[in-house]
This record gives C-alpha cells, sequence and structure tokens, in this order.
C-alpha cells in the first residue's frame, strides 16, 4: 500500500456547492433531526438493539453482540426467518393486497405481484425445493434474469433456511461453475434465456455447459422466459412450471437462529478465486430494513426502484430484503435502459409514477453522454429521492442528476457500501443532510467507519487515507464460505480488531467523507468489481500467454475500463486478430463485463526485486502519468519500453 501520498494529493481537490433539502422535504422526513447521530455514538448497542424491533422474532434475542474480534455474532440467541419478515407479517394488515413486485419486461410484458400473490408463488416454490430434497443449510445456487422468479426464489430458499448464492446472469458458464463448485450447492434455478437488447442470453445452455463434470447438482429447476428451446436432461431437469403445478400452497416457516445463514455470495479480490461473502440472518436484516427506511425515507405509498441486478449485493439488499422487510413496492425491470430506445428508464418511471430512484453513476454518466433530450421528453415529477451507489459520483453527473432527472427538488442519496459491508455504511439522510455533489457525506447512525494512516492510527480532517471500519456493525459479513483464514487475511490482518475496506478516502474540515477508489489491485467496471487476478488467469489460461497483468485505468463511462498487459511464450509472435481472440477468450471465461478494453503486448513485465508485477506503474503508463517511485523496479529499462509502446498504439 503505497498509497497515501497519492491520497494527499487527491485530497487537494476541493468541491464548494452544497445542497439542502427543502423545507418540505426536511418536514415530512422519516428522519427530521441529528438526535440519532449523537444518542447511536453515546450506545451504539442500545441503538441497533432498538432498531431490532423493527423486524418480527419468533424468539426474541438475549445478547445484541458477542465480539471476538474479527468474529462477531449479533442478537445472540434470537430466532426469526427473513421471508417470514418480507412476506407473511405483510399479510396480517391492508399491505395483503399491496403490489409487492411491479415487473417490467423488456419487451414491455408486466406483471404485478401483491404481497399476498409473493406469499403463495415463495411458498410453492420453497414446496418444490422441500421435494427435491432441500433441507436447512443446502444451499442452492440461483442463474436467472432479473425476473419476479429471482425473488421469489431467494424467498423461497430462505423461507426453509437454504442459503442461496446467486450468479449474476452475464457471467459466463465457467464462472457460474466455480461458484457452483465453491459453495457444493445441491440445485440450480435457471430459465431457457434471459432478454437482452432483443437478442437472447442463453442461460440454460450456459448451465449446461457449467454443469458438465460437476457432481454436487442434483436437480435443476427451468423458469420459461423466452420460449428459447433448450435441453432438459431427464431426471436432473424441471421446469419451474411444471413442478410448481402440483406444488402445495402453505409452507411453514423455518426458524432461523440470528447467526444462521442467509446467503452467500461471490465477489472478487485481488487475489485468487472469487470469494463467498457470507452473510446471516438477523443483523443482516436489522441493518437493511433500518437504513432502507432511513436512507430512502420510504413511505408507505412510494414506488420504488433500484436499477441494480439481484446478483448483486445492491440487488440483495435493496431490491429483495431491505424493501420487502419494510412492506414497500418495488420495481423490477428486466432490460438494459437504451432498448428498444434511450429513454427507457424515464418511459418506466413515467408509466408507473416511479418516486424513489436508485441507480449507479455509471448509468448516470452514460444518460449524460446521451443528452438530456431524453428525460426532458417524459414526465418524471413523480420522483422524490434519487440514490447511487457503487462507486465515486463525480460532481459534473451528480449536478446532472440533480437538474435532468431530480427536476433540481429531490434529494440525492450518494450511498457508499460493500459487498462485505451488507448494508449501506455511509450515506446523507435525506431529510436532514446537506449534501456536497461527490461525497457520501457521513457515516449511517450507528457505523464507525474511519480514515487512518497505514500504522492505523485516524487522520485529521482535511486529509486523506486508509477507509476502515472501526467497530462491527449487524449486517458485517461473518466469513469467507469455508475459508476462515482468508476471511482474516483479507479483511482483519493490517491493523488489530479493524475492518479494511480496501478503499482510500479523505474527510473535508466539516467531516465530510470523499471515497477516492480503490487502493487494492481491484478494478471497478460499470461500479462492478473484477478481480485483476481472475482476468490475468483468464488470459494465461490461453496457449500463447505467459504472462499477464492487468489494471484499471479511468473511463469517462465505465469508471473504469480493464487495460491488459500480455506477454507471450517464447517462440510465439503477435498475429493479427490475437487482440480480439483474447478479448474474447476473457469475455467467455469470466462474462462480458470482464473483457478488456485494451490488450497490450511486451517481451517484459515490470516487476519487484520479489517478482511482484508493479501495476501501479502499468497504471501511470496506460493514463499518461509521470511515473511514480522506481527505486523498487527490478529493470528499468521495461518501463521505457512500455511506455514508448504504449503511446505508439495509443
Ligand atoms: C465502491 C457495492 C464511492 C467502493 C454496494 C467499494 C463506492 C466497492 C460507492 C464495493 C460510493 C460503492 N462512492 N465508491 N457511493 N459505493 N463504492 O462490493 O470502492 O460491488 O469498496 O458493493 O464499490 O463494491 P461492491
Amino acid at each position: 500500500m503505497m498509497v497515501t501520498k497519492e491520497l494527499e494529493l487527491e485530497a487537494l481537490l476541493q468541491e464548494n456547492r452544497h445542497f439542502e433539502p427543502s423545507e418540505e422535504f426536511r418536514n415530512n422526513a422519516n428522519v427530521k433531526t441529528p438526535d440519532l447521530y449523537n444518542e447511536s455514538s453515546e450506545d451504539r448497542i442500545g441503538f441497533w438493539a432498538k432498531q431490532s424491533e423493527r423486524l418480527t422474532w419468533i424468539e426474541p434475542w438475549t445478547k445484541v453482540l458477542d465480539w471476538e474480534p474479527p468474529f462477531a455474532q449479533w442478537f445472540v440467541g434470537g430466532k426469526l426467518n427473513a421471508a417470514y419478515n418480507c412476506l407473511d407479517r405483510h399479510l396480517k394488515s391492508w399491505r395483503r393486497n399491496k403490489a409487492a413486485i411491479l415487473f417490467e419486461g423488456e419487451n414491455g410484458d408486466s406483471r404485478v405481484l401483491t404481497y399476498q400473490d409473493l406469499y403463495r408463488e415463495v411458498s410453492q416454490f420453497a414446496n418444490v425445493l422441500k421435494s427435491m430434497g432441500i433441507k436447512k443449510g443446502d444451499r442452492v445456487t440461483i442463474y436467472l434474469p432479473m425476473i419476479p422468479e429471482a425473488a421469489i426464489a431467494m424467498l423461497a430458499c430462505a423461507r426453509i433456511g437454504a442459503p442461496h448464492s446467486v450468479i449474476f446472469g452475464g457471467f459466463s458458464a465457467e464462472s457460474l461453475r466455480n461458484r457452483i463448485e465453491d459453495a457444493q450447492a445441491k440445485v440450480l434455478i435457471t430459465s431457457d434465456g434471459s432478454f437482452r437488447k432483443g437478442n437472447i442470453v442463453p442461460l440454460k445452455s450456459n448451465a449446461d455447459i457449467a454443469l458438465e463434470g460437476v457432481n454436487c447438482i442434483e436437480h435443476v429447476v427451468v423458469v420459461k422466459r423466452t420460449d428459447n428451446k433448450v435441453a432438459m436432461q431427464e431426471g436432473r431437469d424441471i421446469w419451474y412450471h411444471d413442478a410448481m403445478k402440483n406444488a402445495q400452497l402453505t409452507c411453514p416457516v423455518e426458524p432461523m437462529d440470528a447467526e444462521d445463514v442467509l446467503f452467500i455470495l461471490y465477489t472478487s479480490g485481488t487475489t485468487g478465486k472469487p470469494k463467498g461473502v457470507v452473510h446471516t440472518t438477523g443483523g443482516y436484516m436489522v441493518g437493511v430494513s433500518t437504513t432502507h427506511d432511513w436512507v430512502f425515507d420510504l413511505k408507505e405509498e412510494d414506488v420504488y426502484w433500484c436499477t441494480a441486478d439481484v446478483g448483486w449485493i445492491t440487488g440483495h439488499s435493496y431490491i429483495v430484503y431491505g424493501p420487502l422487510a419494510n412492506g414497500a413496492t418495488v420495481l423490477m425491470y428486466e432490460g438494459t435502459p437504451d432498448y428498444p430506445a434511450k429513454d427507457r428508464n424515464w418511459e418506466i418511471i413515467e408509466k408507473y409514477g416511479v418516486t424513489i430512484l436508485y441507480t449507479a453513476p455509471t448509468a448516470i454518466r452514460t444518460f449524460m453522454k446521451w443528452g438530456p433530450s431524453y428525460p426532458q421528453g417524459r414526465d418524471l415529477s413523480s420522483l422524490r429521492l434519487l440514490g447511487t451507489v457503487g462507486e465515486p459520483i463525480n460532481p459534473e453527473a451528480w449536478i446532472w442528476y440533480h437538474k435532468y432527472i431530480g427536476g433540481e427538488r429531490c434529494p440525492i442519496v450518494d450511498t457508499w457500501w460493500q459487498t462485505e459491508t451488507g448494508m449501506i455504511m455511509m450515506t446523507p439522510l435525506p431529510g436532514i443532510t446537506e449534501t456536497k455533489p461527490g461525497s457520501c457525506t457521513v457515516p449511517f447512525p450507528g457505523v464507525k467507519v474511519e480514515i487512518v494512516d497505514q500504522a492505523g492510527n485516524p487522520v485529521p480532517k482535511g486529509s486523506g487515507g486508509l477507509l476502515v471500519v472501526r467497530e462491527p456493525w449487524p449486517a458485517m459479513l461473518r466469513t469467507v464460505y469455508n475459508d476462515p483464514d482468508r476471511y482474516v487475511s483479507t479483511y482483519w490482518s493490517n491493523w488489530k480488531e479493524i475492518y479494511f475496506t480496501g478503499d482510500g478516502a479523505k474527510w473535508d474540515e466539516e467531516g465530510y467523507f470523499w471515497l477516492l477508489g480503490r487502493v487494492d489491485d481491484v478494478i471497478n467496471v460499470s461500479g462492478h468489481r473484477i478481480g485483476t487476478a481472475e482476468v490475468e488467469s483468464s488470459l494465461v489460461d490461453y496457449p500463447l500467454v505467459a504472462e499477464a497483468a492487468c489494471i484499471g485505468k479511468d473511463h469517462e463511462v465505465k469508471g473504469q475500463a480493464i487495460v491488459c498487459f500480455v506477454t507471450l511464450k517464447e517462440g510465439f509472435k503477435v498475429m493479427d486478430g490475437l487482440v480480439d481472440e483474447l478479448k474474447q477468450h476473457v469475455g467467455k471465461k469470466i462474462g462480458a463485463i470482464a473483457r478488456p478494453d485494451d490488450i497490450f503486448f511486451t517481451a517484459e513485465l515490470p516487476k519487484t526485486r520479489s517478482g511482484k508485477i508493479m501495476r501501479r506503474l502499468l497504471r501511470d503508463i496506460a493514463e499518461g502519468r509521470a511515473l511514480g517511485d522506481v527505486s523498487t523496479l527490478a529493470d528499468a529499462a521495461v518501463l521505457d519500453f512500455l511506455k514508448r509502446k504504449y503511446n505508439e498504439e495509443e
């Protein structure tokens, strides 16, 4: 971590604009006074204990937190069920017939599921899973498009206590296989395909390839979505609609210990294979329901739209578990924002009267590029609150979002968090926090985030350093699936009892936080974390490639683009078409999101004397910056060569 200097430099950038919520918004907000900040910092444990009352518990907990660093247990002894909290309890009130999911398909088809409908489908599907022998603790992999069945499958797993592992539908067969094998899942739920910009992504065929040679999967449930022709393997594969026909309408909920696993979600790290981040039931549900209520200022009549895919943590926490626990109406859209036209998102907002929109900076930058005429052609007056997540938002994109989407009336909540944190950790509270474009403002009540130097000491206001979480929080990851050592070494080894986020940040004189991106080698493409190691291994997997180093380079729309430096094996020459072939190869191995933007060939890679590839230098070259400290570089000539070559090819 040689970042402190860079962070100090970046910390000089200043953004002085600020925005206050309107009088009207403030008066009606769920959180109206800053008292919560004081109360929660005086008694963090008491604060979270109080928030646990939002949930319906089967058995009350006896202790809020049991902390044996770095292993935490929250709400010890409590029993509850996540699906019960998202469904059953709402049936006792008028919410029974409230829309839980408003589904809009890519082709314009739509479906409304009330809480009662969703409850029934979830219960039936839970019975289907049970009939396949799934019991509490068994893992189920979900590989589906953004259709209601994705949420149904997740909640059905939660209902019977089977941890789910959702794999983003854009991942390749091989990525799917690795994740199925790591989790040793027994059932896979997929679909005959997924609509994407008028084409069909063949999820089931991918799944068939993924399952070759895999022994753990006993059954595959296939949702019919596209009518794409698929092969069904006798005895293993079954159509969702056929399985549901005979399934009973009610299914008792499994009482889960607060610390029983709710789900595993794979995320990229700097080294090795993706990590299975483990989230448990009680603390996670308390964390996501509290944050969803306060950050989005949720009102009973809101139409809430989070544009993330359920395959990412944002989809888990803020499409499914948080909003449904709070009885919200959630809009779910299957397709992309430019199909069939570039105003699709705005058309949807107009059609459903969406009031809250939660999206990613990369999407906002794309909308900016398309120009304001698309949102201006639609009625967006229903919107009252906007949110962003996934990467730092540039102040200009923030202002554009504020002006053209929010009509200068909607507060923007820039929410910082991670797969590992489970819940939003830093954010404005929209009725009270003055916002500054580009800053995620301050930690959520009950959350202790800090910026420290290399020694772990807090840095003074006005300077930058490494972003850490000082105290355990309820929705924190509990471990890495099957690999507690990796949990300890990845997150807790820099300093004792302090969680390291991997991000660099600064705080200004007023204590506002500004995120500066990752300080490790994780690349953030369009808000999706991609491990350099994964891309590099897939390149090296190609027969001609000897070695590869990948970095993230600033990109106007995607935030970062993947740039790879590749050396070929002895005796091989760069031939025409090799770049495209390598790009395709990575796309096939990991998924289209990991496809490199640029590939450069070089005879050597810059390495430290101990043989570590110096990605920092490659980044400098790729971004055309002056070189940083090269004193540890083994062969300085390599760099001159690389730099010249890069400039030539650009
Ligand atoms: C980045 C997504 C700046 C950060 C929920 C973090 C952000 C990583 C923000 C986690 C934000 C997320 N401002 N950076 N508001 N939100 N990030 O696990 O680098 O997919 O560590 O979780 O995204 O990505 P993940």
